[in-house]
């Protein structure tokens, strides 16, 4: 076996959301969040996209995130499996609602913070070190409803009472924390992504970009809160990643590639060096934005984050003749098809060295630490007859985007850590289907939210386990 070449601290683990696999949407004095409201099917997409307002539940709908798979109930035994596995980070994320319900309130849901003090107690119970998101697609609805969500100046003030809070009740439990899951996509899914739903006269890029904004802002006051807590808390944004190829080496190609780019680096950009991007007064004059901005943004925007997460699932590609007709979704950022590469079920792209060629242009770009907390493969795993799931395509892409990242570290990358996108098979963000799975430890339910709920280990999982127990060097 070859030595490893990754820093003896690496975190290594999985990470899943509390959106897509607590369930209990109405236990423990939660209240209603933007993603108990997306239905399965057909009108998914549009609740998604904050085309098609739903702020009511409907008795013809099926929810899935309302029982997902149940991790309120059973976090002990899903954390006692992840233990099993070696894993030192765990990734989750507070659904905002289990603390304040309605968003605005002064005082937190006592049952709320019990229950995550549990969930990160259990963590450390077993050596591992939790990696908490404060935001992973859910908005209060009572905040959507009354105040429309991140279009609204006010939410700063509640985001960062509740980060305080967080902060303040698991200091000690806690040290790395992300603002805001996959920020950049509040671009491209702006319901599910912010809270954000249209009226028919919006200039949508105007409410798109002030909604970023006032997340902007949020972010780096929590940031600066997260310090003045805790000196030792290391605060993290995260991005959608994948780079964007040109399709050719036409100009015109290269040009749309490199603002494909820069339409989602844009947030990381302001996160990780703290001032708006020179290219934003071009991009907002020619999209007729106007951000409003109060006396002080810019300064709390100097408050950087520590480090720099992502996800990466694909690269991208894109050419100056890219259009709605020619482009499809992987991880909701629209593409073209890359011809070069193969593709999962789901048409998202496989692409190890694209992993490697987007984190070095993240570290030339931001000089901070990067932290991998989501890959993976969506993918249908069968049950045999001896009950055994041999989930070896899987084994195979972690096994190559693992061996990508390890050369990216060679490139000379400082990376803290890596979890795999729903270590236990979760409710999937996109179709809301449970057969997209990602995880090492199979979960009994199907897409009607019909099963058992029973845990069962994958062969991935005991592939994981070596991988961890030799950091990084067994990957066979
Ligand atoms: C990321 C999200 O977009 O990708 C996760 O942060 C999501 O919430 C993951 O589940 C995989 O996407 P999907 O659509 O396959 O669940």
């Amino acid at each position: 076996m070859a030595e490893s070449i990754f820093p003896a601290d690496f975190l290594w683990g999985g990470a899943l959301a509390a959106n897509q696999a607590e369930g209990a949407y109405l236990e423990g004095g939660k209240g209603l969040t933007t993603v108990d409201m997306i239905p399965h099917g057909k009108d998914r997409l549009a609740v998604k996209l904050g085309q098609e307002k739903r702020f009511a539940l409907r008795d013809d709908e099926f929810y899935p995130s309302h029982q997902a798979i149940d991790f309120y109930h059973r976090y002990k035994e899903d954390i006692a499996l992840m233990a099993e596995m070696g894993f030192t980070v765990l990734r989750t994320s507070i659904a905002w609602s289990r603390i304040f319900p309605n968003g605005d309130e002064q005082q937190p849901n006592a049952q709320g913070i019990a229950f995550y003090r549990d969930v990160f107690n259990e963590c450390k119970k077993h050596g591992i070190e939790p990696l908490v998101t404060l935001c992973h697609f859910d908005v209060p609805m009572h905040l959507v409803r009354e105040y429309g969500s991140w279009r609204n100046r006010k939410m700063v003030e509640f985001f960062a009472h509740y980060a305080r809070t967080c902060f303040e009740a698991f200091d000690g439990l806690v040290k790395y924390w992300l603002t805001f899951n996959e920020i950049n996509i509040l671009l491209h899914s702006p319901f599910s992504g912010a809270g954000l739903v249209f009226e028919k006269d919006d200039n949508q890029e105007q409410v798109k970009y002030q909604a970023a904004h006032h997340e902007l802002i949020a972010s780096a006051w929590a940031t600066k809160i997260a310090h003045e807590v805790n000196p030792a808390n290391q605060v993290g944004c995260m991005l959608a990643g994948g780079n964007f190829y040109p399709w050719s080496c036409k100009p015109q190609d290269v040009w749309a590639a490199l603002e494909k780019d820069r339409e989602n680096l844009f947030f990381i950009d302001v996160q990780a060096r703290g001032a708006y991007p020179s290219y934003t007064r071009r991009l907002f004059k020619e999209k007729g934005i106007a951000i409003a901005m109060e006396p002080g943004d810019a300064e709390i925007l100097k408050n950087t984050v520590d480090f720099v997460s992502f996800s990466y699932y694909a690269s991208r590609c894109a050419s100056a003749e890219m259009n709605e007709q020619n482009t499809n979704a992987a991880n909701i950022v629209k593409s073209l098809k890359n011809p070069h590469i193969q593709a999962s079920e789901w048409g998202w792209g496989i692409d190890p060295l694209g992993l490697r060629i987007t984190m070095n242009m993240m570290y030339d770009r931001y000089q901070k630490p990067l932290f991998l907390v989501e890959n993976g493969l969506g993918a249908k795993d069968e049950i045999n007859a001896q009950g055994e799931i041999n989930d070896d395509y899987r084994i195979s892409y972690l096994r190559e985007h693992i061996s990508a990242m390890a050369e990216a570290i060679e490139d000379g990358i400082p990376v803290m850590g890596y979890t795999s996108w729903g270590c236990i098979d979760l409710v999937s963000a996109s179709t809301g289907e449970m057969s997209k799975r990602y995880g090492f430890v199979y979960v009994d339910r199907d897409d009607r939210g019909n099963g058992t709920l029973a845990r069962t280990r994958k062969k991935s999982f005991w592939w994981y386990k070596k991988v961890i127990a030799s950091n990084g060097a067994d990957l066979e």
